[in-house]
């Protein structure tokens, strides 16, 4: 069972879109459990579902996996779905011993799932840690302005940290993904050159990237991934290349 996080400390570079989009891709090939990590609760939105047990009950002990699974959102796709009431959570869980493997343990007798993909806040916090430390693989998508390296290069810098505290749980790089890609605009040419510079980040990047497609934004407010709503746009044929790539790695 592969355990994968969508990271990034900076907001808004697509971690949410690349998330589902990872979620329901591999889930052509078998059973994908998402977690939404992140209390803005922008899963729920995206994919059209109304939780009634949230991530917040299922990390607080509330709620067993079966009470806070969403079974069946989409073909092969379960969900554990955030509400904004998991912003309480951070300071729930910040006195308990071992806070950060909470979400760890509470999985460790999930079976039957091919995948695991966890979607985060855009911050480095106590859920985040969460998230890292029940994954063994990562994806970094990075919007194409300067200020989102900056998020990827502290997320690595925190990652490596996480892997100096917790050496037990090593966690692969699987693509720093460049997102809103608009090739020919001089962001997005500097940002892709920073990203292929830093020693950090140049191993990972996922060329060519997803491209910026406001059909993403319309699928979204649609409540519908980007197959269900544009398959032949552009944004489907970089998330379908993106899905490859994870599969093979
Ligand atoms: N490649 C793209 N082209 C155009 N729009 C996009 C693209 N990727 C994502 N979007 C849109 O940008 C918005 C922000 O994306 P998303 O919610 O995935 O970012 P995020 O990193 O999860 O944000 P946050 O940090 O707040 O959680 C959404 O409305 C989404 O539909
Ligand atoms: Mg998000």
């Amino acid at each position: 069972m592969r355990r994968l996080a969508v990271i990034n400390m900076k907001g808004g570079v697509g971690k949410t879109t690349s998330a589902i989009h990872i979620a329901a891709g591999l889930a052509s090939k078998g059973k994908v459990l998402l977690i939404d990590g992140d209390p803005q609760g922008n899963v729920s939105h995206t994919l059209g579902i109304r939780p009634t047990r949230t991530f917040e009950e299922f990390m607080g002990g509330e709620a067993t996996f079966e009470q806070a699974l969403l079974p069946n959102v989409r073909p092969n796709l379960d969900v554990i779905a955030s509400t904004p009431a998991a912003f309480a959570l951070e300071r729930r869980i910040a006195g308990e011993t071992q806070r950060e493997t909470i979400l760890h343990r509470r999985l460790r007798n999930v079976t039957g799932y091919s995948a695991i993909v966890m979607d985060t806040s855009p911050a480095m916090n106590l859920l985040t840690y969460n998230a890292l430390l029940a994954s063994e693989e990562l994806v970094i998508p990075v919007g194409m302005d300067m200020m989102a390296v900056i998020g990827a290069r502290q997320t690595l810098a925190g990652v490596s940290q996480l892997g100096e505290l917790w050496p037990d749980r090593p966690l692969k790089i699987l693509a720093v993904v460049p997102t809103f890609v608009h090739s020919g605009t001089y962001a997005t040419k500097a940002t892709l050159e920073a990203l292929e510079s830093d020693p950090t980040t140049a191993p990972f990047v996922f060329r060519p990237g997803i491209r910026q497609c406001i059909d993403l934004s319309y699928a979204t407010a649609s409540h519908q991934t980007i197959w269900e709503y544009a398959p032949r746009s552009r944004a489907a044929a970089d998330y379908t290349s993106l899905i490859r790539h994870i599969q093979r790695a």
